[in-house]
């Protein structure tokens, strides 16, 4: 983290430790947490709150590829096919059981925001306004606890402190604070912005860097798994699963070194586009990962070798599925498919890339758990 980011993450933290003006709520006697997670995708927010040992009740998403694997790994929960600017408060209420502790939790699409997206006009995309429908459903229905993620740029964008102003308005506490995902056992460098909320009392974001955890490599990640070609899948598994590559693109991946770039090939090889800039711009993409050294941010794209340092470390091929799955902290059962032939590159690609690593949830459940104890 470089120097000036650090002060604003100070600055945040300051911030976030001023006491709100808002009232303080008493936690239900003997309460434990129950959670609703809106935009919920295939569940890695939920699945890992509800390793922290929160009872995950309902996820909410409009895309329905997701009842599967929401449904299948986040035990109880029930997957609620729906736009979530449609839902009502009286609908949100009745999902939380009487008695526990409420946490909404959310994490809204990140695309407006995020930098593969720089230079975009994101004026007009309807997603920037999501958060808005999480701090609405905020103020209609005051759950104790909330929680949200992002990608780091949104702080510093009016609509991500819009959304802090108002729920310190309505009496929370928050906290918030980048998260690099190498601090919470994920072997993948990706950094989340998390804010937490109660009015039960001051949580903090789980700090990462206390924790005795030094960063965990691809190798220890994915090293186990079995060998497969570009285009195939593994047997036992369908999730191992790569894209298939261009005759052009294997003979590029065959001369491409971990952690090297494109400027290792032969002229021949190069794209047009390589040749007529320094590449200074494109030296991440057409790139194997290193053994090493954690993964980079695994994107929606990762499945495509052209799309970023996604070339597995030896084999000539893009990483499968699972391989990113698991580079993204999904436990290794975590199930995806119901059959087989249920299997797509760019929807489950889609759906990984999203997701918020089960890991880095667990501690944000973590942090809420035993500041429930605490009271
Ligand atoms: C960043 S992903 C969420 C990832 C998820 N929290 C996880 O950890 O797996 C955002 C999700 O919002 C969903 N979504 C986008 N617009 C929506 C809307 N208007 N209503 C409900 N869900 C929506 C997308 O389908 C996507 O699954």
């Amino acid at each position: 983290m470089g120097e000036r980011e650090q002060q604003l993450v100070i600055r945040d933290r300051r911030a976030a430790l001023t006491p709100s003006d808002g009232p303080r709520t008493a936690p239900p006697p003997g309460g434990h947490i129950a959670a609703v997670d809106v935009f919920c995708g295939i569940g890695g927010l939920s699945s890992g709150l509800a390793a922290a040992g929160i009872e995950v009740v309902a996820g909410v998403d409009l895309d329905g590829s997701c009842r599967f694997p929401f449904e299948a790994n986040v035990a109880g929960a029930r997957f609620i096919e729906r736009d979530v600017r449609e839902v009502t408060s009286a609908e949100l209420s009745d999902l939380w059981p009487d008695g526990a502790v409420r946490l909404l939790a959310g994490c809204a699409p990140c695309q407006p925001f995020s930098s593969y997206r720089k230079g975009t006009s994101s004026s007009n995309d309807s997603r920037w306004a999501l958060l808005r429908q999480l701090a609405r459903l905020v103020e209609e229905t005051r759950p104790e606890l909330v929680t949200t993620e992002n990608v780091p740029r949104i702080r510093g964008k009016s609509i991500f402190q819009d959304f802090a102003i108002r729920l310190r308005r309505l009496g929370y506490s928050i906290d918030y604070r980048i998260c690099p995902c190498t601090e919470y056992g994920i072997a993948q460098t990706r950094r989340r912005l998390v804010l937490v909320g109660s009015l039960l009392g001051h949580v903090n974001v789980p700090d990462g860097a206390q924790r005795d955890c030094p960063p965990k490599t691809v190798a220890q990640a994915i090293g186990h798994l079995p060998p497969i070609e570009a285009g195939t899948a593994d047997e036992a598994d369908p999730m191992h699963r790569s894209r298939a590559l261009s005759q052009l693109n294997l003979r590029r991946i065959a001369v491409s070194k971990p952690g090297g770039t494109w400027h290792d090939w032969p002229e021949e090889l190069r794209a047009a586009c390589h040749r007529r800039t320094t590449g200074a711009a494109f030296r991440n993409v057409y790139a194997r990962m290193r053994w090493d050294r954690p993964s980079p941010t695994v994107t929606t794209y990762f499945h495509n070798f052209g799309a970023g340092r996604f070339g597995h470390p030896e084999q000539d091929r893009a990483i499968s599925l699972r391989e990113a799955a698991i580079l993204q902290g999904f436990p290794e059962d975590y199930q995806f498919v119901s059959v087989e032939g249920d299997v797509r590159l760019t929807t489950l690609g889609r759906h990984i890339g999203n997701a918020v690593p089960p890991p880095l949830a667990e501690a944000i459940g973590r942090a809420f758990v035993a500041s429930l104890k605490e009271e």
